[in-house]
């Protein structure tokens, strides 16, 4: 059962608090006009193409500037002769990402450039599919052997992986794949390719491809789990930003462990780098009488680390702007070689002032519906993409998040559900234990069929010491929102706001009270209840693709033994 917050914890919003329905009311109040409505930026040398380019992009992955969204006439003008004086190239995008797929630019001349993806050479023509990452269709290039440049097909020079600049005449295509393709009239090539290019039409591993991640964005995959991955960073500015929340950037290298676990990368000058590995003494480290390193010799005066959390800056932030949030790397030393856990993630750490864990939680469903609805309808082609070679079935998967109610539960009912369940767990359940990702992939996944779950006032023994203590005094207002395949995919909290049960919790778990003492503050001055939470945006990444491990939804992946590229 949950557990009642005392009445000291209710919302002191003067408006009512947050609901996911209320925000996503507003979203719908909020929503751009259609992208047909307005006119796009003149993106082409070559005028008549501008004049004809698509006005709908719905279907392929974009995001739209504010100021185009906002479709006033007037601001969008200046915007396209702003935009127009860097972009002076067509994408592909803009060509082949209308409603009509490029049938309306038929008979209108165009560039392309991009890299080949592959090379048919047949006897009367040559195909040459080119990509240029702005969408996930390539642009079927068709050569004929009297075509300007037609001797660098011939000799070779363009290959799988070359750079080309193509210049031709959009025609409707024969194939079933495209509606155009473009009759190459003139091709240059920009920059050949050493015939080890390593992606060649063949598939290749995932496992191998990290091997390759500077290479692997010119892959189908990697290029759309990029464009999803930029559309969901958009869509999360567009939500705090829409519902009054300031952007705040936390620091990255901190004194204070947030979370409070231990697992934080230092950040010294104490260790010489300027030669090379093996010039690095041990006893050039500075030490103190006792033989203890001399922190106070360091760069920063004392130990200093690459930040867990931003959550701790953000509530200052918080308790004086009241809605805030960040959205930054953190970075964590766990030695975890698993599908969910990288050493350097993104996080999106929302922090709510005069709010409880009622409007946290409901603040945690309304984003995840938002982002969740912006990729569905703006990145359908690379999302009709995951659906097919990915996960089949996410499409339904995430419609459902959008539509559905989430499932919210208590943490004792959680573990009772566990304890009834006809599956055997590796890590055995009580109440008390940390739950595992076998166990919170079961509720969602199992128990309530892949519709996400909201676990909510665990044991305070196993969270961190800055969650409020609930009036049982065994537990804290925690919640985690847990999703199919991902398992966590949120980590929250309403803070403790009282002076005396944080210090008397910072004792408990003999947390030194000095180093926090402007966190200590904050309940010093003016402090009201205020709550929050923590979004791991790879883990978010992974939940919107089916991308089963997270190395595969960030394009440089750090863990433990990597650190390439
Ligand atoms: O649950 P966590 O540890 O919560 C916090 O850090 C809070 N300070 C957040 C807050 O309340 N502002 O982490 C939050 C989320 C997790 O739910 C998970 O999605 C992600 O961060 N996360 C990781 N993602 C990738 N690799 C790791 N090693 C991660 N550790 C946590
Ligand atoms: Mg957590």
């Amino acid at each position: 059962m949950a557990v009642a917050l005392s009445p000291a914890t209710t919302t002191l919003r003067l408006i009512k608090p947050f609901s996911a329905t209320a925000l996503r009311r507003l979203y719908i109040f909020y929503k751009p006009k259609p992208f047909f409505s307005i006119s796009l930026p003149t993106i082409s040398s070559i005028s008549s193409v501008a004049a004809a380019l698509p006005l709908s992009r719905r279907t392929f992955c974009s995001v739209i500037p504010s100021a185009i969204s906002s479709g006033e006439a007037t601001k969008t003008e200046t915007l396209e002769k702003k935009v127009g004086e860097f972009r002076k190239k067509n994408k592909i995008v803009d060509i082949k990402g209308g409603p009509d797929e490029g049938l309306n630019l038929v008979g209108e001349t165009v560039v392309v450039k991009g890299w080949v993806r592959t090379l048919r050479i047949q006897s009367s023509v040559t195909f040459i599919e080119v990509n240029d990452g702005s969408c996930l269709s390539n642009m079927q290039c068709v050569m004929s052997s009297d075509a300007e440049g037609y001797d660098q097909v011939e000799s070779g020079l363009i290959s799988t992986g070359a750079s080309a600049w193509i210049q031709g005449t959009i025609v409707s295509s024969q194939g079933s794949k495209q509606k155009i393709e473009l009759k190459v009239e003139k091709l240059i090539t920009i920059g050949k390719s050493d015939p080890s290019f390593p992606i060649q039409k063949k598939r290749v591993s995932r496992e191998f491809l990290r091997t390759k991640a500077h290479l692997r964005p010119r892959t189908n995959t990697f290029g759309a789990v990029a464009r999803v991955r930029n559309a969901l960073s958009y869509a999360t500015h567009r939500f705090f930003q829409e519902n009054g929340f300031v952007w705040i950037s936390s620091p990255i290298v901190t004194a204070s462990d947030c979370e409070g676990a231990g697992e934080q990368f230092c950040v010294t000058t104490l260790v010489p780098t300027s030669g090379e590995p093996g010039d690095s003494p041990v006893n050039a480290i500075p030490k103190t009488e006792d033989g203890l390193i001399d922190w106070s010799k360091d760069f920063f005066g004392k130990p200093a680390f690459l930040t867990v959390s931003g959550q701790l800056n953000a509530e200052a932030y918080a308790t004086a702007l009241t809605d805030v949030y960040t959205f930054g790397p953190t970075f964590r030393a766990e030695n975890s070689n698993t599908s969910r856990h990288l050493a350097e993630f993104w996080m999106i750490e929302p922090e709510l002032a005069f709010a409880d864990l009622d409007d946290d939680m409901a603040c945690a469903a309304a984003y995840l519906q938002y982002v969740v609805e912006y990729i569905l309808e703006n990145c359908k082609e690379d999302m009709d993409f995951f659906n097919t070679w990915i996960e089949k079935g996410i499409i339904k998967r995430l419609s459902d998040v959008v539509e559905k109610k989430f499932v919210q539960l208590t943490y004792t009912d959680a573990v009772e559900l566990l304890l009834k369940a006809k599956k055997k767990f590796e890590f055995p359940v009580q109440w008390g234990c940390d739950l595992q990702s076998e166990h919170e992939r079961y509720i969602t996944e199992e128990e309530f069929g892949g519709c996400p779950v909201i676990i909510r006032d665990y044991p305070k023994e196993i969270k961190a010491f800055y969650m409020r203590q609930n009036n049982d005094g065994k537990t804290v207002a925690a919640m985690d929102m847990l999703v199919p395949r991902v398992g966590e995919l949120i980590g929250g909290s309403q803070r403790e706001e009282r002076l005396d049960y944080l210090e008397e919790r910072l004792a408990e778990l003999k947390l030194n009270k000095e180093s926090y003492w402007w966190y200590l503050d904050l309940r010093r001055y003016g402090s009201v209840p205020h709550a929050g939470f923590g979004l791991g945006f790879e883990r978010l990444v992974q939940f919107a693709t089916g991308i089963e491990n997270i190395r595969d939804a960030i394009p440089f992946p750090r863990s433990p033994g990597s650190a390439e590229f």
